[in-house]
């Protein structure tokens, strides 16, 4: 992928695409096919940059496997041979590169093992907190320094041993930190719980169980027995529906469109984008075909239209996190008014997402007002094509390409979109496809 993208306005969006495998369920099977007890073959794997690294972590810790399609540098189809439980330690450190889901989640599985390791991260991932999972790792016994210039943050020194359950209750709404405690409890003595205060992505609970743990939903409490084995299965992994946000908010915006995207992960706690949109007035169905991995998949079909904004409920924020800019690239173009607050956590990702948004839209032309936990946008603007950066921040040169495609003239051009690789390698021939 260069490091540009252009785009020019489209008046529609039209055709059918299958995006690219999902990036939680990607990291979550690499990591539990390694730790099972034989063979697992995993199709679909997102072979993005922040999957091929924690599937390589897990590879530095003892996990064989071998491509069976695809390539080293981009893997789809694997077959994993776990290590069941017998991880070896590192000969070097870990690099997670820019994914806050590799570190935390590796973080979880690191905290129980007999030896030392230490996990690293691109610039941006060494900038973001990791206080968030040394805290209940450190209740659960295990080690772990953070070593980076920035104080609560990579590089993480870890020296696992033998854990003890807790009952946590998590202060934020964070699926990376749920599973990094639940992960970590599948090591330890007794039970570990933790409580959430919102319902946040569920993929580790759904996953563990088709693996053969054993985890207990009762609302917001989930709860794992340690000492469980893992049990090796099969898995396809579902298309990633944060990528599929980007075509789904294209089509849905410009009356005339037509799109099918097909074998997309539709598990509820990642569908709010799709919720929200209708409630907006898109004319979306989604249909569920499959069920593997305890995880459903099927096609959405989307027909353009007028949208009218909306107000994020605070319970949907956790469920489409990841979609926010392109949701304000959506809000800016309907009618009315779009509120998205409640949304601290959007300043810790990749970028601060409120900060890049609210710069990206206003160089467009847009007006925005920005809060410290999210933004208001007026709705029925125009946007302009413009000279954008990404920050380095994937989601950002993505929904800015889309907003690139729905402006009212002008070229747009966002530079340092490699980043792009992080979560969704093929998007620039997507783009092309469903707009030639
Ligand atoms: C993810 C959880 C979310 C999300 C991230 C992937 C996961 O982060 O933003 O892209 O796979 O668990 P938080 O759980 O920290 O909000």
């Amino acid at each position: 992928m260069s490091n540009t993208i252009q785009v020019s306005p489209q008046r529609t969006i039209s055709g059918e695409l299958a995006v690219p495998g999902d990036k939680s369920i990607s990291h979550r099977a690499a990591i539990l096919a390694g730790l099972s007890d034989g063979t697992c073959r995993v199709e679909n794997f997102l072979s993005s940059e922040d999957c091929v690294n924690t599937l390589r972590a897990m590879g530095q810790l003892g996990v064989r496997y071998e491509v069976v399609k695809g390539t080293e540098e981009q893997p789809e189809d694997l077959l994993i041979h776990g290590c069941g439980n017998e991880l070896k330690a590192p000969d070097q450190e870990l690099d997670c590169g820019n994914s806050g889901t590799g570190m935390r989640l590796l973080a979880g599985v690191l905290a129980s093992q007999k030896f030392d390791s230490v996990l690293v991260g691109d610039e941006s991932l060494s900038g973001r907190p990791m206080g968030r999972v040394m805290i209940p790792l450190g209740e659960m016994g295990a080690q772990i320094d953070a070593r980076g210039e920035k104080e609560g943050c990579a590089p993480l020194h870890i020296s696992g041993g033998s854990l003890k359950a807790i009952e946590y209750d998590m202060p934020v709404a964070s699926a990376q930190v749920k599973s990094a405690v639940l992960l970590a409890g599948l090591f330890a003595s007794d039970t570990t719980v933790v409580y959430q205060p919102a319902t946040t992505r569920d993929h580790s609970e759904r996953l563990l169980n088709y693996f053969g743990v054993k985890v207990v939903t009762e609302g917001n409490r989930i709860s794992t027995e340690g000492g469980q084995k893992v049990t090796a299965r099969d898995l396809v992994v579902p298309g990633d529906v944060s990528s599929a946000a980007f075509w789904i908010v294209a089509a849905a915006v410009t009356p005339g469109s037509k799109l099918t995207l097909t074998n997309v992960g539709l598990n509820p706690t990642r569908t709010a984008i799709i919720t929200v949109l209708k409630r907006m007035g898109a004319r979306i169905t989604d249909t569920i075909e499959h069920q593997d991995g305890g995880e459903p998949r099927g096609v959405i079909e989307i027909e353009g239209g007028t949208l009218t904004g909306t107000e994020i409920l605070p319970e949907e924020v956790p469920n489409l996190i990841d979609e926010v800019p392109i949701l304000a690239v959506a809000g800016i173009l309907s009618e009315g008014t779009m509120t998205i607050r409640n949304a601290h956590e959007l300043r810790v990702k990749e970028t601060d997402r409120i900060d890049t948004v609210v710069k990206n839209l206003r160089a467009m032309g847009g007006e925005v007002e920005e809060f410290d936990d999210g933004m208001i946008i007026p709705g029925g603007q125009k946007l302009k094509g413009a000279q954008l950066d990404s920050y380095g921040d994937h989601r950002i040169a993505m929904a800015f390409a889309i907003a690139g495609l729905l402006a009212e003239s002008g070229e747009t051009t966002i530079v340092n979109t490699a980043c792009v690789n992080t979560s969704y390698p093929t998007f620039s021939q997507h783009l092309k496809k469903i707009s030639s």
